[in-house]
């Protein structure tokens, strides 16, 4: 369709054919001359409603390098402190006749929402505990260079599942290429039928990390936790940080992801972020070239395109 609200609905033939775009931009990156003219002539306006380091400037770095003129809308001194709703804010800049907007949001659906209300594309940067559809797309982007396939492969994604939208987009693209999803986490931080997605749940590292080829660690959100039920730093690490010694439970040739940003001590150790396994730095590369994948691939259903 017009807009990328997730990954969900999106068939394998797709993902596999956004990943192919965006190995090309992989390769166009690492150029000196950087730029492509799809979007000459496009507006861009980033609305970030929460905070992003990674997302934002990726998709920013994405439009400028496909030709757009790209705009950062800043919420925090927008008239959104005045009590100006999301859906009149999204008429407001729709009246301005950007051709795509790239939205996050702290509510889940949010996105979807305001895709109703504005001519343009929207693109999904992440909707409450929804969904994060070119995280997810920038994971398997990194997976299938570095293992080949993601057809076969087992992946464990540990830790803070309840709250996370990149879990969800993962299991979601995973499935859809075929790979087997273990999800580790105490029963606290577990959504409800998680198991409904297929996934396999295990509540202890040990087992759940058993002959992994992947582990992808999620962010401890204590941010979105009620104050009595954060849980103790020092334990969650016990239990649930990835350390080397229990990375050793995982596949011998396994390897170590993170969405990012990192607790490092909380839920992964600094030893394993920056240690011979991980893919962190990676990941980011590679949501440059996805973002420019998605934003190409829009631009080109663009009226007049
Ligand atoms: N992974 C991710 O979405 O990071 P940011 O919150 O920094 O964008």
């Amino acid at each position: 369709g017009r807009d990328l609200l997730g990954i969900e609905g999106l068939i394998a033939s797709e993902i596999t054919g956004l990943l192919d775009l965006a190995e090309e931009f992989v390769e166009l990156n690492r150029q000196v001359e950087k730029k492509r003219t799809t979007l000459r002539g496009r507006t861009q306006i980033n609305l970030f409603f929460e905070a992003s380091t990674r997302t934002q400037s990726s998709f920013e770095i994405a439009g400028k390098r496909l030709g757009a003129d790209v705009m950062n809308m800043s919420v925090g001194s927008s008239s959104v402190k005045k009590g100006e709703t999301l859906v009149d804010t999204a008429i407001t800049l729709n009246a301005m006749h950007p051709d795509i907007l790239v939205v996050r949001h702290h509510a889940s659906g949010a996105v979807a929402l305001l895709a109703r209300k504005v001519d343009c594309c929207v693109v999904n940067a992440g909707d409450g505990a929804h969904e994060h559809p070119t995280q997810a797309l920038l994971d398997a982007l990194t997976i299938r260079r570095n293992k080949g396939r993601i057809q076969g492969l087992t992946v464990a994604i540990c830790g803070d599942v309840l709250h996370s939208r990149v879990a969800r987009s993962n299991i979601i693209l995973l499935h859809t290429l075929g790979a087997k999803v273990r999800v580790v986490a105490p029963s606290t931080l577990l959504p409800s039928g998680i198991e409904s997605l297929g996934v396999e749940v295990f509540r202890t590292m040990e087992a759940g990390l058993d002959g992994a080829d992947i582990v992808m660690m999620l962010r401890l959100q204590r941010e979105r936790m009620a104050g009595s039920f954060i849980p103790s730093v020092k334990e969650y690490f016990h239990y649930f940080g990835l350390d080397e010694a229990k990375l050793r439970r995982a596949a011998p040739d396994a390897l170590v992801m993170h969405p990012g940003p990192m607790n490092r001590g909380v839920e992964i150790d600094s030893a394993v972020a920056d240690g011979p396994r991980s893919l962190i730095r990676e990941q980011v590369e590679m949501g440059v070239a996805v973002r420019m994948a998605v934003l190409d691939t829009l631009a080109r259903k663009l009226p007049n395109a």
